[in-house]
Order: structure tokens, then sequence, then C-alpha cells
């Protein structure tokens, strides 16, 4: 079997219990079964003029290289372009996006800083394959140092539609820089599509199979691989006897009657106070669930340097502060809103013991709380997912009961119909759910994309 070299911003250790972020969380359950190395920032910033050394760790047959990032790396690169740039005009918010030119070469820099520190430390036979819109250009700098192996791209959020892309400066630098690898992959046909359309439409390709495109002599092929979680070790997370206790103690804190869980990192993306309105209406519109039901809503702090995020956070909070005042009472709190990062255990023993799960970000590439949330349930008495149609999740968990965020009203009429749905509707929409999870887990998101990947033509004999 060929060595495997990932590279992506964020790295996580075995071991670590709170990783918030998919990708954190997809590609240590997949490199875990297969061993290889995993090559990236070891989040910690050091000063300008600090010398930067990759470091090692091995943990069994998995090698974590990293090396931090300068100050004004991550404020141009992290924050700045990857961030405060590239997340808003992929999630469709050209409204919140920021360019300016220290961003846009301080991420040429750093990809070009990644790429030199990795070549000398590839071997002619390893799999290389790069995550996610930090990185970009990544595969471009390696094949200007002379790199020949199959390089593979996975992006983990949506690739908008030409229209918006085409609204950002350099777009076609970094949309040719694509070209370079051998297989792009998305989490969903739409991605797929809005990508093709792009490189025909604004790039001059050629189609020469439905996933096969050439551009300026170059070939790449661009296919969809839909990220997936590790089912059986969160299922016996969620079965276990802690958990068990978890949530006796959740049901014996006196509320709620009916628990409604969200878990999302607190970005902009992930639509919480448009879902606090919906709960309100919920509230509004059925009052005998007042007393009854509570949303608790985890939301982790995330990239809080960029203004955007300060902002989220300052909505939210009010936000709940608002319904609390308005419908709550002595014995009773609607909404409990938790800023932090939760063990992964805690989580799948939340899920488990919530009635509702409700995943409603108005943009998302996949959303694997979406997922957990269905392995994590009781098959014999399951709570039902409501999910935005907006996730790329909702492309594969239709029988989730599929809402437009936007609407309060239809989100709010989601809810309530979870909350009375019959036992038997229930176990019928959960089973059909677990096995989609299961059919895209994060192993076969790896073997898919992977296979896929060895399959290309060597770049050179192209
Ligand atoms: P994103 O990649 O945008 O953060 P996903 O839903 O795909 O969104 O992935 C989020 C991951 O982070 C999930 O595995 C989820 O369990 C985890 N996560 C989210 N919030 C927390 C939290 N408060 N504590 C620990 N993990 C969290
Ligand atoms: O999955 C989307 C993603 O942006 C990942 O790329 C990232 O690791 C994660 O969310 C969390 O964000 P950050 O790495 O900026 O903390």
């Amino acid at each position: 079997m060929k060595r495997l070299v990932v590279v992506s911003n964020r790295v996580a250790e075995p071991g670590c219990s709170h990783a918030a972020g998919g990708l954190a969380v997809c590609i240590l359950d997949a490199l875990r079964k297969r061993g290889g190395v995993w090559f990236g920032w070891n989040g910690e910033i050091v000063p300008d003029d600090a010398e930067i050394d990759v470091s090692r760790v091995k943990f069994d047959e998995l090698t974590l290289a990293t090396m931090p990032l300068t100050e004004r790396d991550y404020r141009d690169y992290y924050l700045g372009f990857a961030n405060a740039a590239l997340w808003p005009v992929h999630h469709y918010r050209l409204d919140l996006a920021r360019f300016t030119q220290e961003a846009i070469d301080g991420y040429r820099r750093v990809n070009d800083r990644f790429a030199e520190k990795l070549a000398p430390m590839l071997m002619s036979n390893d799999l290389v394959w790069v995550h996610d819109y930090h990185f970009i250009p990544l595969g471009a700098a390696l094949r200007e140092r002379g790199v020949a192996n199959r390089i593979g791209f996975f992006l983990h959020i949506p690739f908008p539609p030409p229209d918006v892309l085409c609204a950002m400066p350099e777009h076609e630098w970094l949309m040719s820089a694509l070209v370079e690898y051998d297989l792009v992959g998305f989490q969903t046909k739409t991605d797929q599509a809005n990508f093709l359309r792009f490189m025909c439409d604004f790039m001059q390709g050629e189609m020469l199979t439905p996933d096969l495109v050439r551009v300026g002599g170059k070939t790449v092929t661009a296919s969809v691989f839909p990220v997936g979680i590790d089912v059986d070790s969160f299922s016996a997370m969620a079965e276990s006897p802690s958990a068990a206790e978890r949530i006796q103690r959740l049901h014996r804190a006196g509320e709620p009657r009916i628990n409604v869980i969200g878990v999302d990192r607190l970005d902009y993306t992930k639509g919480l106070p448009d879902r606090l309105r919906s709960f309100k209406r919920l509230l509004e519109i059925y009052p005998q669930n007042c007393k009854a039901v509570t949303l608790m809503q985890i939301a982790p702090p995330t990239r809080e340097d960029v203004q955007a995020y300060a902002d989220i956070r300052h909505e939210l909070e009010a936000l709940s502060g608002e319904i609390n005042g308005q419908f709550g009472d002595f014995d009773w709190t609607p909404v409990r809103y938790l800023h932090r990062r939760v063990d992964r255990d805690t989580l799948a023993a939340l899920y488990r013991g919530s009635q509702v799960g409700l995943v409603t970000p108005l943009r998302d590439g996949m959303n694997l709380v979406a997922k957990e949330y269905v392995v994590a349930q009781d098959a014999e008495n399951p709570g039902v997912l409501v999910l935005s149609r907006f996730a790329g999740a909702a492309e594969e968990l239709q029988e989730a009961l599929i809402v437009n965020p936007y609407d309060a009203d239809e989100v709010a009429n989601a809810m309530q119909k979870a909350i009375v749905m019959p036992l038997g509707e229930r176990k019928e929409r959960h089973a059909a759910l677990l096995a989609r999870v299961r059919k895209h887990d994060s192993y076969n998101w790896m073997d898919g994309f992977l296979r896929a990947l060895s399959a290309c033509r060597l770049p050179l004999a192209a």
C-alpha cells in the first residue's frame, strides 16, 4: 500500500476528545485506520522573525508533521484571506467578504512555505492529499518544485455558483491552481456542477467525460465524495453506560421534558440567530411547548479575531437573553446556551438524550453534526432530525425533516412535527437515515477518494 500524506491547515492529535470542526474529525477518523503522515499547522503562532521548523510526533502508524504560523501569517493567511475572504465567498456571503492585497500575498506566501517544507519530505510513490480552502494553490506550488506524484484535493466547504465566485479578486489565479491537481473532490453534486460550470464558462474548459475536464492543456477529474463519520465508534460512545448516566442526569435536572439540541461552531454560516427565532416561533405558535421544551445550543468559539464572528456572538447572546426573558419561568429556561467545546462522548450522550436534532445552517459543505445525531440515537426510540436544505448532508439524508432555515414558521412547524411524531414513523425514518450514514462513513470516504486518485494518470505521463 502506498504511503498517504495528508495536508490540512488544522491537524488533530489522536485522542483529542473535542476537535471542533468537521475536517479534523473526519480526517482523524479515517487516518487512524489507514496510517500515514498528516502535515499542517500545529496551532501555534510565533513572532515574525522566528525560525520555522517542522516537528514530528508518531502515534503508531500515524505521523503528525506540523509547524507554526508567524503572527503575520496568522493575520494575513488564516484570518485575512482564508477566513475573511474565501470562507464567506464559498458560503455565498459576498456581503461579509473582505479583500486586501496583504491577505492575498499572505495566502500565497504560506502556501509557498508549506510546499517548500513538504516537497523534500515526499517519496516518489506517496499519494498526496490536500484538504480545504486554506491550501487551494498548494498543489501548484508543489508542481513548481518538481513534485510529480499524484496529488488530490478535497474541498470540505461549498463551491459557489460561478457568478458569486468571480466577484473575488484573483479568482482566475486561484481556480487555475485547481487544475494542477489530478483529482478534485467535492461534498455534493451541486458543488461539482458549480466547479465544472466555472471551468467551462469562465476558463474555456472542455468536458471530456461527465467528470473529466480539460483546461489549458491540463486535465482534472472532479468527483463527489460525501464525508462521513466513524459510525461504530460514535455509536459505541452514545450507547456506553457513562452516556446513559449523563442522559439520566440531563433529565433529572428537572428540565427539560423534551430536549431540542443544536451543536455548531459559532459561525455565521450556521444560521444560529435564525434558529433561535424559529424556536421563539415554536413557543408562540404552539404554546403547549412552554415549560415542556428546551433548546440546548452548544456553540464553541471559533475565529473570534474576525469581526463577523464577534458580531454573530453578540447577536446570539442578545437573542437567547430576549427569549429567556420573555418566555422563561422560575422552573424553566427555554434556551440553554453553552459557548464552549465539549468532549465527544458527552456530545454523543447529549444527542441521544435529545428528541429533536436541529441542524439548520444557511449554507454548509456537509455538516457532520447531522450524521452524529442520527448515529447516536436509540434505534428503539429515536429522535428526529430537522435538517436545512442548504446543508450538503440534505442531498443524502432525505428522510430527515428538510426545512428552509430562513423561514422561521416552516422550521417551527417541522420542530412541532418532530415533537409529536409517532414512534413507528420515527423508527422508519431513523433506520433509513442510519443506513445512509453507514454507506458514506469516514473510511468509505477516504477509500473512495484514494481509489479514484490512484486511478488517475500520473501527471508527467499525461
Ligand atoms: P464544521 O466543519 O463547519 O465545523 P461540521 O458539522 O461538519 O461543521 O463539523 C463540526 C464537528 O465539530 C462535529 O464533529 C462536531 O461534533 C464538532 N463540534 C461542534 N461543536 C462542538 C463542541 N462544542 N465541542 C466539541 N465538538 C464540537
Ligand atoms: O470543515 C470546515 C472547516 O473550516 C475546516 O476546514 C476547519 O478545520 C474547521 O471548519 C474549523 O475551523 P478552524 O480550523 O478555522 O478552527
